[in-house]
């Protein structure tokens, strides 16, 4: 047996979501009281382009909405676990963010929770794309929603310091993970990733960074930063694959990586992506004014640091991203990717 029909078999009182299952969910939904009982499903579909959940777009004679289940494993790679409680600490971050207008007003509204099957429902933001789309290079975020991202980001960020149950959002095992992929796999000597069947030479670029033993060094330290508790609460995969162009403006989705922890590395990710992607200094400038630091102890020199990490893991890791760049740019980027995380020592 393969692992998904273990784990179903194993689990019993799951339902498991279906694109092809309209019966089962009717039932489902109507159990929860998620469906009226004069609402038919008229369709299911894929809600978008996503690799961890299942999320599907459930159309019925009255609206639309989106099921998102986490299953205890990836659902586009099934032979490879992953941490089932994702689901419940999504859930937790959007019942948390509830409360708080700006916050709430940039992201769907949590329509219920199912702990048992790892299932939340979300109000539909319509079937616009993620911005994944930027990545193609044609298009660039406008300085206005540069400051609406910095905006919830500050938000978030100082909205939740002193709430009390931060241990509920360890979300230590997606933590672990995401660290394995950011700060570890990368630069492990022979991790066996064919970076040439990406982009031809790739590898021997990436063999110069997994040779600067100082580089990897600075990386693993940052990489236990990365997994000490904070006081912010993070979204913690805050790039364009989690915002959405919806009718009313830019939203976020998708904080099944969040935790308390340092901001920097937050915004150092963000960072990342808008030099991946190509935005102006202009642009960087208005995202460092408008983002406010919760922490006196802000430290702007780290935001760099996790940026050129960040791009480091996205060139050479395994969660690659649809630049449209060839090997002189990657071998650009990867050595800006040193030059940032290296600054401070030079200086020391
Ligand atoms: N509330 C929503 N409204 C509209 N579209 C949505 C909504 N939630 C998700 N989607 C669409 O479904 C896609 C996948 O959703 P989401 O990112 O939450 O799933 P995921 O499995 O966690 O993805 P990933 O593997 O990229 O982390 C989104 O990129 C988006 O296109
Ligand atoms: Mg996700």
């Amino acid at each position: 047996m393969n692992i998904p029909t273990e784990l179903r078999t194993a689990h019993p009182d799951v339902y498991w979501l279906a694109e092809d299952d309209h019966a089962g969910l009717t039932n489902y939904l109507l159990d929860w009281q998620w469906l009226a009982a004069n609402e038919a499903i008229h369709t299911v579909t894929k809600a978008g382009e996503g690799n961890m959940n299942c999320t599907l777009r459930v159309t019925t004679n009255e609206r639309s909405f989106i099921v998102k289940q986490a299953r205890p494993w990836v659902e586009k790679y099934p032979t490879i676990a992953a941490p089932w409680e994702r689901a419940l600490i999504e859930g937790g971050f959007y019942q948390l963010i509830a409360g708080a207008a700006t916050l709430q007003q940039m992201m769907p509204r949590l329509l219920g929770s199912d702990a048992v099957s790892r299932i939340n429902v979300f109000e539909d933001l319509g079937a616009s794309d993620d911005l994944m789309r930027l990545y193609a290079g044609e298009r660039k975020l406008e300085l206005a929603q540069i400051e609406t991202l910095a905006a919830y980001l500050t938000q978030l960020h100082r909205g939740f310091v002193r709430y009390e149950d931060k241990a509920a959002f360890a979300n230590r095992a997606m933590r672990t993970l995401n660290h394995f992929h950011i700060f570890v796999f990368p630069l492990q000597p022979a991790n066996g990733f064919d970076l040439d069947a990406i982009t031809p030479g790739l590898q021997a670029a990436a063999q110069k960074l997994k040779d600067n033993a100082a580089y990897v060094a600075r990386v693993t330290q940052l990489g236990e930063l990365y997994l000490q508790d904070g006081d912010a609460l993070l979204h913690g995969d805050f790039f364009p694959g989690s915002w959405l162009q919806a009718a009313d403006g830019l939203k976020v989705i998708d904080p099944e990586f969040c935790f308390f922890g340092a901001a920097e590395f937050e915004l150092g990710v963000m960072l990342a992506h808008l030099l991946m992607t190509g935005h102006s200094q202009v642009v960087i400038d208005r995202l460092w004014q408008s983002y406010q630091p919760a922490s006196s102890n802000w430290q702007p020199a780290l935001v760099e640091q996790f940026a050129g990490i960040e791009i480091m893991r996205r060139l050479i890791g395994v969660a690659q991203l649809p630049l449209r760049l060839g090997l002189a740019e990657k071998t650009v980027l990867l050595e800006h990717s040193v030059a940032i995380v290296m600054h401070d020592k030079e200086n020391e």
